[in-house]
């Protein structure tokens, strides 16, 4: 690897535009650490880029139309730079560089680097090797789609990132699931999960720089299994423990997960671990047995019922978020009545919902499909009926006392951002110097997707 390049002396300027899921976010930001020594700073528009990353995600539909749009938008940048004597470096990261590597370099022969999700840490060695090349020697893309034996968390270097006080920090990757809607299984690899001691160390670096909440990523973070000191194989429950302990450490959340893969050590986490916030995004997908089982979800509606059922046994105020699929493929409208009924009868805070969109590759794409008008009338349904939750639910908040960790500075002058334990996004009023800080705050009103309150007591908790 040629990682160790002398600082330059000058700057140059880099952009990254991201897209996705918070994995693509916390990805985003190991870039930019790992292009920092390299003596690239980030920089919030592509106009006077000396390299543009575009960071993609292929989850849902449109993705690579959104890709080549914005890469022409950039090829003009590149070649209005060009005239001017400046280079633009282009690189197209993420899934959609996974699964269309080839397809990118034959339409957008602007682009000098492809790297699949796997295989950022490449990215310095990359760059230094397009800058070598020069003439038509250039027109040719670099590309690493490679799903590594080495993982690219090994070359982690410990910057000084920006650090906000909520922090990402990717525990595990991939998954085994194939869910039959989901091109997860094929852009992110199989399932891999960081040492425990690998993970202690960098929730330390991001403590000693200011996170006090630390949120776990994984596309199936749940399914982690990584080994702790002693070589033992540990699950996420025991993995949450372990980061509970470090000082500083204020709040722990963990995100996605997948009903299958709570077990006995996570059920105990939620019921023993203050520093585990009350909040749980369980994706269901959709309530009816035969759908889940055509999406290959492992898991039947009374198996979700009963976690959740489970989860609040120990945890009695945990609220729950969760993801739908309407339309997939073979859904009647008693398949979906089913799933309404899931949703009166979990209540849930916050949902993301979807049409079923076939990903081409995965084997969805090849059932019957579920006619458009349908797919957007049910999703009317079912959003309406999730906004009604939501909105009752965030009633019950208002009058109530809630700790709130104020996380930055609000849009107007003087006022303040923060979330309850229960993810809800707080607007209080304070200065900057209560970032950080943890207060009580009565809930005053309780608006269409946020609460707004004051604060009432600094919060003996706070650090
Ligand atoms: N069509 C629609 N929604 C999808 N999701 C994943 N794949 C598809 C698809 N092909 C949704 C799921 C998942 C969330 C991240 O995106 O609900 O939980
Ligand atoms: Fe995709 Fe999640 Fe299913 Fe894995 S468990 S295939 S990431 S939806």
């Amino acid at each position: 690897m040629s990682l160790s390049h002398s600082p330059h002396s000058l700057n140059k300027n880099l952009f990254i535009s991201t897209y996705g899921c918070q994995m693509n976010v916390y990805d985003s930001d190991r870039m930019a650490d790992l292009m920092a020594p390299h003596g690239y700073v980030l920089v919030d528009s592509p106009d006077q880029a000396d390299m543009v990353i575009i960071n993609t995600c292929h989850i849902r539909e449109k993705a690579s139309e959104k890709l080549f749009s914005e890469l022409g938008r950039i090829r003009e940048i590149k070649e209005d730079r060009q005239q001017q004597g400046k280079a633009t470096l282009i690189a197209v990261t993420g899934c959609v560089a996974q699964a269309e590597g080839d397809e990118i370099k034959r339409r957008a022969p602007c682009v000098d680097i492809v790297l699949g999700p796997q295989a950022y840490h490449r990215l310095p060695e990359l760059v230094a090797s397009v800058e070598r090349k020069t003439g038509h020697q250039r027109k040719t893309a670099e590309m690493d789609i490679r799903f590594p034996v080495v993982s690219k968390f090994d070359f982690l270097p410990e910057t000084e990132r920006r650090q906000g006080v909520s922090a990402f920090l990717t525990v595990q990757e991939g998954c085994d699931k194939f869910c039959t809607f989901c091109v997860v299984p094929y852009t992110r690899g199989s399932e891999y999960s960081r040492s425990v001691e690998d993970i202690r160390k960098e929730a330390k670096h991001l403590v000693a720089l200011g996170a006090k909440e630390l949120v776990l990523l994984g596309q199936n973070v749940n399914a982690y299994h990584g080994v702790n000191a002693s070589g033992r194989e540990v699950g996420l429950g025991v993995l949450i423990q372990e980061l509970a302990s470090l000082d500083g450490v204020k709040r722990i959340r963990y995100m996605t997960s997948h009903p299958r893969d709570m077990d006995d050590e996570l059920y105990h986490a939620h019921a023993h671990v203050d520093k585990l916030m009350p909040f749980l995004h369980l994706p269901v997908q959709s309530g009816s047995n035969k759908i889940l089982e055509a999406m290959n979800r492992k898991h039947t509606r009374e198996d979700y019922l009963r976690v959740i059922e489970r989860l609040l046994e120990g945890r009695p105020d945990l609220v729950f978020s969760s993801d739908f699929i309407v339309g997939f493929p073979g859904e009647t409208e008693r398949d979906f009545e089913d799933t309404l009924d899931l949703v009166r009868r979990v209540g849930f805070v916050q949902t993301y919902s979807f049409k079923y969109s076939p990903r081409p590759g995965t084997p969805g794409a090849l059932m019957d499909q579920v006619p458009e008008d349908l797919k957007q009338e049910r999703l009317f349904e079912l959003q309406s009926m999730l906004k009604h939750q939501q909105e009752q639910h965030f009633k019950t908040y208002v009058g109530q006392t809630m700790d709130v960790l104020v996380e930055s500075v609000g849009r107007e002058p003087g006022t303040l951002v923060g979330r309850t334990p229960y993810a809800q996004v707080t607007h209080l009023l304070g200065g900057p110097d209560c970032i950080g800080q943890e207060y009580k705050v009565l809930i005053e009103r309780a608006l269409s997707n946020s609460l707004s309150g004051r604060v009432v007591e600094e919060n003996k908790r706070a650090a």
